[in-house]
């Protein structure tokens, strides 16, 4: 069945959305965007969404084509249009269609992009299996800090790591793990301190870590924000991800070493348990 998606204010079957062959979003990778995921019909996490939009959109010095309160109206309206009960809807705003030119147009106009796709996230069968991830140089911009189109290499190196028999990629920079292709990266030391990457310009400011590391801090767990080596997480006695699509979910295997027994581990069973009945409770 067709999806109704959101192509500049208006509400189309998806072989009827079109947007410009100059779009510099096509052209130039010129333009950024979210995903925030559906549980029963609802948003998840959705102001710190649109915050981050706020923030992405600022740092490319592009106008805020919308208010949060109008992104809100639209992310509803495609979720009842289509019915969805679970997955994602994924938004995008570009720097508008302009003739070619490295030079920012100036009066372009961004254009909005929004569909939805179904996606199991509650019981998804990585989040029981756990996933393998295999280490991949990250060779991305300097500014993965804000959420752009350009996700040519963050694809490739998931490519590779399919291409070596596992699930996803962490990248490794100056001998250290920013983070997964498409998510965060986090370990549990054995006295079960939970260590992700702190933030900077390496990194994206995932909405799910800010959530999830609130909601270890509020169960008394141990928190550090700081840069761990591939061989550290070898050792560690746990190891997950995090990201709107996947919630947490556990790592079993980096470069063909175990974590821990090579099953999920307790912690990021537990991280996952109250993200989730805490993102049901909070969900728009
Ligand atoms: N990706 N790091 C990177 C490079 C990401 O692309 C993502 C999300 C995250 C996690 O951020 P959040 O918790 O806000 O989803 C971290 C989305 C899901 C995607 O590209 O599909």
């Amino acid at each position: 069945m067709s999806r109704i998606v959101y192509v500049n204010g208006e509400y189309l079957p998806e072989e009827e959305a079109k947007v410009s062959v100059f779009d510099r979003g096509f052209l130039m990778a010129d333009g950024v965007y979210e995903v925030s995921s559906v549980l029963e019909g609802k948003l998840t996490d959705f102001p710190g969404h649109m915050e981050r939009l706020a923030r992405s959109l600022a740092e490319l010095k592009m106008e805020t084509p919308l208010s949060d309160e109008e992104l809100l109206e639209i992310h509803r309206e495609l979720i009842a249009r289509n019915d969805l009960k679970e997955g994602v809807v994924y938004l995008q705003i570009t720097r508008g269609a302009a003739d070619r030119d490295f030079v920012w147009p100036k009066d372009a106009k961004p254009s909005v992009v929004l569909f939805t796709q179904v996606k199991e996230l509650e019981e998804a069968r990585q989040a029981k299996t756990g996933i393998r991830v295999v280490s991949v140089p990250d060779l991305r911009w300097g500014r993965r800090d804000i959420k752009t189109v350009q996700l040519l290499y963050p694809s490739f190196a998931k490519m590779e790591a399919k291409a070596q028999g596992a699930d996803d990629a962490w990248l490794v920079e100056d001998g250290h793990v920013t983070e997964g292709t498409s998510n965060n990266a986090y370990i549990v030391t054995a006295d079960g301190t939970i260590v992700t990457r702190n933030l900077s310009n390496s990194i994206l400011h995932g909405i799910t870590r800010a959530s999830v590391l609130q909601l270890a801090r509020e169960a008394q767990m141990k928190v550090e924000e700081r840069p761990f080596t591939i061989e550290e997480a070898q050792q560690a006695s746990e190891a997950f991800i995090t990201a709107a699509s996947t919630f947490v979910c556990p790592v079993v295997e980096i470069d063909g070493a175990k974590i821990g027994e090579g099953t999920p581990g307790p912690v990021a069973k537990r991280l996952r348990e109250i993200y989730i009945a805490n993102a049901r409770a909070e969900a728009i």
